[in-house]
């Protein structure tokens, strides 16, 4: 893409079409035709208060409709094992303007610090939870911590961390990155659900659980990478990150990282119909459809339609898209909505939990001119101003 096209992008985005925010959209209807109407860049790097790179973006909506970001601000460079602060940032406008950067986790000067991460909403109590690990890679520390910590007070103030190891034995686990889900139809309604990655070699989905509000977690499902506990090598069996979705008929659609290209270099998709108690390998499937170079993606249901964003190439983080499914994710719809040409990396999406009357979802994702993780950028989408 030129330059002059660069720019065109860069003065639609300004132009705010909420005018058209009114329109109701009938779930019933396949028409979507989604718009981006509004961009602002969350986070930049380049070492500005301490921080080279601000990576791994988180998006929710907390019960009393306000949007927290959150992300990995990894203080002087950009590896995965690297000493961060979690960076959150609030609106309560719904985007239109944000709080100041907060830093809810400091791990100090560990090289083998902090990766998030996953955070799931309950909405019978209102609490935001905040799933990460610390140690993840066991690189000069041990044990690896699955770490919890809660906001009481719709993201304003944080709960000390608490490590669940103890409840979860201990693991290699980085929850998402994206968000967790609570059960919402059965079986297991109100459930909390964390679904995340093991090590390399024993990698995996896993998934965790509470039935208690996030009083106590325990183990639930798993779906092991071949060889278990070995190196892999290309083509080997290597789920890897995800981001569940749970769908009108009380399955869990995960969508997951297919770390060494198993079969395609897509999406795989399983499905779990037992509240995240298993993953069986008969309701797992290769999207083709979906084409992913290995990376985390974007997935969310709302009103009967399945949205999905990552960077739509087979070998690059570039081409952020955004698809949509009114199949549970059988098909997508040819059309789609480009958000960025240029590099991009890990996105998650986020919908108002207003009961349907928001038409818009919301998008937290890696963006760059040169490299992906130049940036962390925010966008709201119109679901149907492009009909
Ligand atoms: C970007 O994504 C679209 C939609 O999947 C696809 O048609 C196009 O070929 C992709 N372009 C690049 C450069 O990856
Ligand atoms: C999408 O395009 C393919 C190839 O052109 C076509 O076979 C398919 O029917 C289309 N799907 C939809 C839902 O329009
Ligand atoms: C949400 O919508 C459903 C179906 O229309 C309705 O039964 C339910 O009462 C609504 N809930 C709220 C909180 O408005």
């Amino acid at each position: 893409m030129g330059f002059t096209e660069l720019t065109a992008v860069f003065v639609f985005l300004l132009v705010d079409l909420g005018g058209l925010d009114t329109v109701t959209f009938n779930p019933k209807s396949s028409q979507i035709g989604p718009v981006i109407v509004d961009e602002q860049m969350l986070w930049l790097g380049g070492g500005a208060g301490e921080v080279h790179t601000y990576r791994i973006p988180l998006l929710t909506f907390t019960i009393q409709g306000s949007l927290l970001a959150f992300a990995e601000a990894r203080k002087t460079s950009s590896t995965d094992m690297e000493a961060k602060f979690i960076a959150l940032r609030r609106s309560t406008d719904r985007g239109a303007t944000w709080s100041p950067t907060s830093f809810l986790v400091d791990d100090g000067s560990q090289t083998d610090g902090v990766n998030l991460g996953s955070v799931v909403v309950d909405e019978e109590t209102g609490a935001v939870i905040l799933i990460y690990s610390l140690c993840f890679y066991r690189y000069h520390c041990t044990p690896p911590q699955t770490m919890m910590t809660e906001s009481l007070d719709d993201g304003l103030t944080w709960s000390a961390p608490r490590n669940l190891n103890p409840q979860l034995g201990v693991k290699s686990f980085i929850p998402g990155p994206g968000f967790g889900i609570q059960k919402r139809h059965p079986p297991a309604v109100g459930r909390l659900v964390v679904c995340g990655h093991g090590t390399l070699a024993g990698d995996g989905v896993f998934c965790i659980l509470s039935d208690d509000h996030g009083r106590t977690w325990r183990n639930g499902a798993a779906l092991k990478s071949i060889p278990y506990n070995q190196n892999k090598q290309d083509l080997d069996f290597n789920p890897d990150e995800c981001q569940p979705v749970e769908l009108d008929d009380g399955s869990i659609y995960v969508s997951v990282r297919n770390q060494n290209h198993y079969h395609c270099r897509c999406r795989m998709v399983v499905l779990s119909l037992d509240g995240g108690e298993s993953l069986p390998v008969e309701h797992l499937v290769f999207d083709t459809a979906l084409v992913d170079s290995a990376v985390a993606a974007g997935a969310l249901q709302k009103d009967g339609v399945l949205y999905f964003t990552n960077p739509a190439n087979s070998y690059h983080r570039v081409n952020l898209t955004l698809r949509w499914s009114l199949d549970h994710g059988k098909s997508w719809l040819n059309k789609t909505l480009k958000i960025w040409d240029g590099p991009s990396g890990y996105s998650c999406i986020a919908s108002h939990k207003d009961n349907g009357t928001d038409n818009h979802i919301y998008v937290i994702y890696e963006k760059g001119q040169k490299d992906y993780c130049e940036t962390i950028s925010f966008i709201k989408i119109n679901l149907h101003s492009g009909l």
